[in-house]
């Protein structure tokens, strides 16, 4: 059975347990569907206010590591697509957030979940909701067609990752947003794990190091793309997910000790009108050209910034020879270069008008 098979079956399953108990036992939420689930039920991450009116079989199905609909800072009117909707918590919390005025879809491949889904919508009565079957690598919707895109604990199930930060950018109107919650790793796993499709369907061994996930945001053509830590697995809380695997996985537990974090991820699709990304460009080269004095350091600084914030590899050299600097033909410093082209001369530009010059540089 190959990987996503097996996600599909193990979470339609989910689905059945969740309608067998309907939110009235416990049995549902007990379950340790996946590594998100230890020490702790997936419902429990949320407010009670988000929850108010949600039926309780939608809560009793949640499987997330986080509320990406607060992370995403929803506002009215706007449209949210859920990637991977589950039983529907966070398209139900993202319809309240929008309001009438506002729509949220969800996405799932796995029939029982969206059965599961729709009957709770159906329950609840909200009408600015609507479930597609689909995968999310091949997102069944038009170009720039939604504000934010959100995702609990579902992309690391993925076997094509860039492929659907790919779509994500695609459905997204210019300037949208990406908040997702996720299992990200921040550092080396054993191998054995990585091969292990039950670690796999529990969103572990499928998880992207976060370097890994910048990455992968930049190349779709994201921008600001940052990862924050909303909590770190230790020791006791693996052990306690892979003994739902066997005795074997067990033993792995101390090696995973604060290396699988569930996380935050968030990055923007560039507005219209200016560069769209940096995707498909080597490493941008920037000089800075002064002869070591403050507005040169504040450049630097302010560099660095723009290069942090972009989420880029940037190769930054200072050029301090008089000779040197003349050869770019500019009459005062501090000046600012990037491959090669004189962006500035004889003023500090601020971190926001350099990030410009480099999405112009990755644009062009
Ligand atoms: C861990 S559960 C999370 C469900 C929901 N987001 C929540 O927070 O309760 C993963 C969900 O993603 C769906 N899924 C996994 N891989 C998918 C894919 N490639 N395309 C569409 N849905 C997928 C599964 O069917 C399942 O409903």
């Amino acid at each position: 059975m190959d990987v996503e098979e097996a996600v599909r079956q193990k979470y339609g399953k989910a689905a059945l347990r969740a309608v067998a108990c309907d939110g009235g036992c416990s049995c549902g939420s007990n379950v340790l569907t996946g590594i998100a689930q230890a020490g702790r039920a997936s419902h429990e991450i949320y407010d009670a206010g988000d929850t108010t009116g949600i039926p309780a079989a939608a809560i009793a199905a949640s499987l997330g590591c986080g509320n990406p609909a607060a992370l995403a800072q929803l506002k009215e009117g706007e449209t949210v697509l859920d990637l991977g909707s589950g039983g529907g918590i966070d398209v139900f919390v993202s319809a309240r957030r929008v309001g009438p005025g506002g729509k949220a879809y969800g996405l799932d491949m796995t029939d029982e979940m969206l059965a599961l889904a729709c009957e709770n919508q159906r329950q609840a009565g909200i009408d600015n909701v609507e479930f597609l079957k689909g995968r999310i690598e091949s997102i069944p919707l038009p170009d720039s067609s939604v504000d934010v895109v959100i995702s609990n604990c579902v992309l690391n199930l993925s076997t094509d990752k860039s492929q659907v930060l790919r779509e994500a950018f695609r459905v997204l109107k210019p300037g949208g947003r990406f908040a997702v919650s996720d299992v990200v790793l921040c550092g080396e796993i054993p191998s054995l794990v990585c091969g292990n499709p039950q670690l796999w369907t529990g969103c572990l061994a499928g998880a992207m190091q976060e370097e890994e996930y910048k990455a992968g945001l930049i190349e779709a053509g994201f921008v600001e793309p940052a990862i924050e830590p909303t909590r770190i697995f230790q020791a006791s809380d693996v052990r306690e997910f892979l003994s739902t695997v066997g005795e074997d996985a067990i033993a792995l537990a101390g090696e995973l000790d604060g290396k699988v974090m569930s996380a935050a991820v968030r990055a923007a699709k560039p507005a219209a009108g200016g560069a769209t990304s940096m995707k498909g460009h080597a490493m941008p080269k920037i000089q800075i050209l002064g002869t070591g004095c403050a507005r040169c350091k504040q450049l630097t600084a302010n560099t660095e910034k723009a290069v942090q914030g972009l989420g880029i590899q940037a190769e930054i050299e200072k050029v301090t020879e008089i000779k040197e600097i003349l050869k770019f033909q500019i009459l005062m410093t501090p000046g600012l270069a990037i491959n090669g082209k004189v962006k500035s001369a004889g003023r500090v530009p601020d971190p926001a008008e350099i990030r410009e010059m480099l999405l112009e540089e990755g644009g062009n």
